[in-house]
């Protein structure tokens, strides 16, 4: 075991400080790939993109997400679930966000609540003010967009948005071995989705709209129905998947643009380099930065032999700024040439089911942004202040200066 002494967990989990924490993932790359966190029996952390490819399809060999570990079943979220069930659940929840199911928010997020929130953007910058974009705009688009996708009240988006935050920063996976269910972490949101789900347990099922909520409760997995607290477990964890993660990657891509002008008109010019800035995006701002997981066999990985239990972070947010495999890693480049082999999404098994749906919204919500202003600039003052989390990645607010077209 190769350790680097002098603290380096402290500036790798540091929830206020993004450079540290990537000044220390670095380091970790060059000297000590394969490190123990906070002693010899770790929990051990992977900073290398090999050693976190290599890692990330062994399903057999390392469980781990919202729920895993010792709590009740009807409290394991999607990534929680340990094969072979979650071969099955997979393909449940992937009837519900799958590509050509992503697709139908599309006429609601053009026609509907991109123009809508843009408007009174707009209407705003053209008084001269300057606008937080993340909380006059993209904190709406990817939480109204899932809410949309299964069926959930657009009123209540924002509300479960900043529920998923309040979760977020109550740590999560970030205290590997508490192995705490999402109810237990925000009860008032558990409740909230209790509440709804009750509301519509006592209709007849007759009369149960046509919606992603519906199509859970009568869903089967291993020949029985998904109980409603395992409905409320899924909804929470989609609610919060779709919505928190989804808003960090655009808010940093809006932060990129808005620092690079000749970029911003480069796609002004020609959309179609949204996608490759929203892959580079993607791989530089990382939002789920790391990834706890519990060995469930022994396995070697890297030509490490861990052993089971041993906890094991997957850094992605490390991997993707691997300069053994991308170029200048550490710099934003919307035209690079292998942007989209990170693996901010995870990889094998358990790779993002939201993967089509949240690069449908960011061709969207940056095309839109895009039509109607000829220029952004970041305000004075901080500019990009991140969210006070080590485990999340992207922008608290985003102030900026907007020239309407
Ligand atoms: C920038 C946006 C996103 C990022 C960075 C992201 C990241 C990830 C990562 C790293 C995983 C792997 C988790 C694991 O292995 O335990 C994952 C899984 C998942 N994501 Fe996303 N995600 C994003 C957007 C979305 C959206 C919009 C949805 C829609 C609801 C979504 C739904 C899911 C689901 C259901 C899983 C679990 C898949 C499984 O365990 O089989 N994600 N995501």
């Amino acid at each position: 075991m190769r350790c680097v002494p002098g603290g380096i967990e402290d500036d790798l989990m540091n929830p206020e400080d993004p450079a540290r924490r990537f000044a220390a993932m670095a380091k970790l790359r060059a000297e000590a790939p394969i490190h123990a966190l906070g002693g010899a029996e770790g929990p051990w952390y992977l900073a290398r993109r090999d050693a976190v490819t290599e890692a990330l399809p062994q399903v057999l060999h390392f469980g781990g997400g919202v729920g895993a570990g010792d709590v009740p079943v009807d409290d394991q979220a999607l990534n929680g679930v340990l094969e072979p069930r979650h071969g099955e659940f997979r393909r449940l929840v992937n009837g519900l966000i799958a590509p050509h199911k992503a697709r139908r928010v599309k006429p609601f997020l053009e026609t509907e609540l991109c123009p809508r929130l843009l408007d009174a953007v707009a209407q705003r910058a053209a008084r001269g003010e300057v606008v937080d974009v993340m909380r006059d705009y993209l904190d709406h688009v990817p939480s109204s967009a899932i809410a949309w996708l299964l069926g959930w009240p657009l009123e209540d988006a924002l509300q479960l948005y900043q529920w998923t935050l309040e979760i977020c920063e109550r740590g999560m996976e970030m205290r590997p071995g508490t192995d705490l269910a999402l109810r237990e972490i925000h009860p008032v949101f558990a409740a909230y989705v209790e509440k709804r789900l009750a509301e519509r347990l006592a209709l007849p099922e007759s009369e149960w709209p046509e919606d992603g909520i519906s199509k859970l409760l009568v869903s089967k997995v291993e020949g029985e129905r998904l109980s409603p607290a395992a409905v409320r477990t899924q909804l929470m964890f989609l609610l919060g998947a779709g919505s928190e993660t989804t808003r960090d990657m655009l808010g940093g891509l809006v932060f990129e643009l808005a620092r690079d002008p000749a970029l911003y008109q480069r796609l002004r010019g020609d959309r179609s380099g949204i996608a490759n800035a929203c892959e580079e995006a993607l791989r530089i701002y990382s939002p789920t930065q790391f990834m706890v997981r519990r060995c469930l066999q022994p396995v070697t990985i890297a030509e490490h032999a861990f052993a089971e239990g041993n906890l094991v972070f997957f850094g992605l947010a490390s991997a993707n700024r691997d300069e053994a495999h991308f170029e200048e890693g550490e710099r934003f480049d919307a035209q690079r040439a292998n942007a989209a082999d990170h693996l901010a999404l995870g990889a094998g098994p358990h790779l993002c089911l939201g993967n089509s749906l949240l690069r449908l919204e960011t061709q969207i919500a940056i095309g839109a942004l895009l039509d109607r202003f000829e220029a952004i600039e970041l305000a004075e003052g901080p500019g990009f202040e991140a969210l006070h989390t080590a485990m999340f990645y992207g922008p608290k607010r985003l102030p900026l200066r907007l020239h309407p077209a």
